[in-house]
């Protein structure tokens, strides 16, 4: 809601979309509805921070040192009630710490998410995708993809991956779904942390009597990760791994559904997948709320000052839609070159899944494509339901075929 107009205008956030436009950010972090290279935001406790919106901007921000990734940076912007209280009631996971406490844990997962594992593990997530298929397809429509299919095939792909017993997938998707949220009840969000750190711990208990090859496996042998520490990676991958596929997945299709012209140039061109794949990350830029950071120094934004002590929001959505960048960012372009695009942020804190994800979406919706030509929403898409989250997606997406 503006205060005023112009460059003093002040929106709310996080802002909801517009009527009719799923797909597109909401109007007030455009620039067009707000001249300048930033935006500026009121947070849910009244505090304000700087939305910086424009593809240049935000990617060079993404690697600048004088902003700080760390939730306990003086400024910091805290998105709801719950994510403030939190702070100091539980460890901070290594996505909102800098420097040489990141970089030490990051490192260690390194070797798990490298490109060549992950190339290692196509072939079973292809063997995931279409057992997962045949399942959903023998059951009938119409169906929910949501369930039918997107949770299933990114939960075993992560659960192998990370080395968690499948069989716990109740339990514990359960409680990372209350951890993926901007503001769930605290009580809820402590149980949801301190189960997932005691499941973790005894995991990691049994997996240093009877090591494997797992992520997990391998961190749980290590001398120099403390107990706590290994709980608090877990819970990070297992929230950032799941949750972001499974919506990706849902709002691909989704995407692919509203756009029948494009769908079909994927299901004719197998070649076309891994481009069709960046396209649709850079389109829905699913992490609507963008990444959060506190200047360390004053830094000048094209004349507009952001002072020292100040949180900053590096919007990747609004970024991925610059048209300085991508022309007709607007629209949906299975075949232009997206390379570039920041879905995934960029810098010390990119995405350390990346890699597996898109292997997930590169061979998940041509699959489902091409098994099911006669895919279509059996709901009116005015009627569906989209979580407008930390990160975007749809709780249901009914599909008949
Ligand atoms: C970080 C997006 C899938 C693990 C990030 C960030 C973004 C992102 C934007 C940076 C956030 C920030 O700095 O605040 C996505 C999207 C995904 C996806 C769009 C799916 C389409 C995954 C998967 C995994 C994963 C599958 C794990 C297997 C991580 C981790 C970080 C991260 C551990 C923190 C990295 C660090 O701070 O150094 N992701 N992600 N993500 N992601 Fe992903």
């Amino acid at each position: 809601i503006s205060e005023a107009t112009g460059s003093d205008r002040v929106i709310d956030f996080p802002a909801l979309r517009a009527a009719g436009c799923p797909f597109d950010p909401p109007p007030d972090y455009r620039q067009e509805s707000c001249p300048g290279p930033v935006v500026r935001a009121r947070l849910w406790d009244g505090s304000l921070c700087t939305l910086v919106t424009g593809y240049e901007h935000v990617r060079s921000l993404l690697g600048d040192r004088r902003l700080s990734a760390d939730v306990r940076a003086p400024g910091f912007p805290l998105l709801s009630r719950s994510r403030h209280e939190l702070l100091g009631r539980s460890t901070v996971s290594f996505i909102r710490l800098d420097d040489a406490e990141h970089v030490r844990q990051r490192r260690m997962l390194m070797g798990g998410f490298i490109a060549r594992r992950v190339e290692e593990m196509r072939p079973r997530i292809r063997q995931v995708v279409d057992e997962t298929l045949d399942v959903f397809v023998e059951e009938g429509g119409p169906a929910d993809l949501v369930a039918g299919f997107a949770v299933p095939v990114a939960s075993r792909v992560i659960f192998e991956l990370l080395g968690l017993p499948y069989e716990d997938h109740g339990f514990l998707l359960e409680h990372s779904r209350v951890m993926s949220r901007l503001d769930p009840d605290l009580d809820v969000l402590e149980a949801a942390i301190a189960a997932l750190t005691e499941y973790l711990t005894d995991l990691a208990a049994h997996k240093r009597r009877s090591p494997d090859e797992s992520v997990l496996g391998r961190l749980a042998t290590r001398e120099d990760v403390a107990a706590e520490e290994l709980a608090s990676m877990g819970r990070l991958l297992l929230t950032a791994g799941h949750w972001t596929t499974v919506d990706m997945t849902a709002l691909g299709v989704l995407a692919l559904l509203r756009h029948p012209v494009q769908a079909d140039l994927l299901r004719a061109d197998g070649d076309l997948a891994a481009g069709a794949v960046e396209e649709l990350l850079r389109y829905l830029s699913i992490l609507q709320i963008g990444v959060p950071r506190a200047a360390l120094e004053d830094i000048d934004i094209d004349g507009t000052v952001i002072r020292a002590g100040e949180g900053v929001m590096l919007m990747l959505s609004t970024a991925n839609r610059d048209a300085g960048m991508f022309p007709n960012g607007d629209r949906l372009d299975l075949t232009r070159d997206t390379r570039h695009h920041l879905a995934f942020s960029f810098g010390p804190h990119q995405c350390l899944g990346q890699a597996l994800a898109r292997a997930e979406l590169q061979i998940a919706l041509p699959t489902l494509l091409r098994r099911l030509p006669g895919l279509r929403l059996a709901t009116p898409f005015e009627e569906l339901r989209f979580q407008e989250d930390m990160v975007y997606g749809v709780d249901r997406l009914p599909v008949a075929w």
